[in-house]
């Protein structure tokens, strides 16, 4: 592998030719009291809140707060609707459907394979050695004139555990495709984010999401962080208004309350040691693996029993038993304490019935 990063050969050749929509807002994006350009509704809405303007298609006001916690200048940045839009606009960019391929290093969160399916894309898979790490060297045997993007999760899902650093960065400084790096989980993990890598590798996309630690799945914001030619890419292909404005107005409030979700944040982090040893402790577990995520991979002997002993119970957790390398797993996500609790005395009563 040796690294001669080069964008403009990597983007396909109808998304380098695309002229972007043209929105109304982005051909006035000032201040006017009579606004009679985007044929919306001018009286407003039948809510307590208007919706009745169109909003910021570049989400401006988000990126500059975001840009301040994250170090990230706006330009280097995208939100989408869930960082499962930032994933597919990757695929859009720069694979060319029957063609080229991407690799995908199992087990690992299982968007990339079903985004790569739906725009025509081959994976090639290498899975993670047997303490869930690269195996560097079956990436660059897989590596082949067609390949664009590596994508990489840390902390990954379902293993929980983060990729050594120095594994990473071998392949950043050697692949000249793209190397995505997932970090929805980064605010649990022991590690720190890539995010400071960025001016060293023009190769590296960082995808994070407000849907774990910041407590708004519901809302659907994900987040690219790229150099900015990345970014203008995502951003010529994006709808042009894909983060609405309920949604960006709610994630301007919950800024406000960063502290409740560092609280949060570390709360769960004591809550999954706890919750380990617990586990650790009963009998049908053969092992639980090391987490820096907020949930704990745990193999057992009979995960389908498991599984629907606490469906009956009213629990649920997700069995992983069926993904290559987490044979008789369960993935069991890190709730309050009262949840845990409720999850440990079932699990108590099933080993007793079992
Ligand atoms: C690793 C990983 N990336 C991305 C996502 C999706 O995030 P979002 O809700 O921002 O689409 C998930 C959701 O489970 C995930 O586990």
């Amino acid at each position: 592998m040796t690294n001669s990063f080069d964008l403009t050969n990597l983007l396909r050749d109808n998304i380098r030719k695309l002229t972007p929509y043209s929105s109304a807002r982005d051909e006035f994006s000032g201040t006017a009291s009579v606004l009679l350009d985007a044929n919306e509704n001018a009286y407003g809405s039948p809510l307590d809140t208007n919706y009745n303007r169109y909003p910021d298609p570049l989400q401006q006001q988000l990126k500059v707060k975001l840009s301040g916690i994250k170090g990230v200048p706006p330009r280097n940045i995208f939100l989408g609707n869930g960082s499962d839009e930032a994933i597919d606009i990757l695929f859009r960019a720069f694979c060319r459907p029957g063609m080229d391929n991407v690799i995908l290093v199992p087990p690992t969160y299982g968007m990339y394979e079903v985004s790569a399916q739906i725009n025509d894309v081959a994976t090639k898979k290498v899975n993670l050695t047997a303490d869930f790490q690269l195996n560097l060297e079956g990436i660059a045997e897989a590596i082949d004139p067609h390949t664009r993007i590596i994508f990489l999760c840390s902390p990954n899902n379902p293993t929980g555990n983060s990729l050594h650093r120095e594994d990473v960065e071998t392949i950043l400084a050697n692949f000249n495709g793209l190397v995505v790096i997932d970090e929805a989980y980064i605010n649990y993990s022991r590690q720190k984010t890539f995010i400071q890598e960025l001016t060293e590798y023009s190769n590296l996309v960082i995808l994070q999401t407000l849907s774990k630690a910041w407590g708004l799945a519901g809302l659907r914001v994900g987040m690219a962080f790229a150099s900015e030619e990345i970014i203008e890419v995502f951003n010529k292909i994006k709808p042009p208004y894909n983060i609405n404005q309920a949604t960006r107005m709610l994630a301007l409030q919950a800024w406000v309350n960063l502290d409740q979700v560092k609280y949060w944040t570390r709360h769960t982090g004591v809550e999954r040691d706890k919750l380990a040893t617990k586990l650790r402790a009963l009998p049908f577990v053969l092992h639980v693996y090391p987490s820096d995520a907020n949930f704990i991979l745990a193999k057992t002997t009979d995960p389908r029993a498991a599984y629907n002993y606490l469906v009956e119970k009213s629990i649920i957790v997700r069995d992983r038993s069926n993904v290559a390398l987490c044979e008789g797993c369960l993935r069991i996500t890190v709730g309050t304490p009262d949840e845990n609790t409720r999850l440990t005395d079932a699990l108590n009563t099933f080993t007793s019935e079992h």
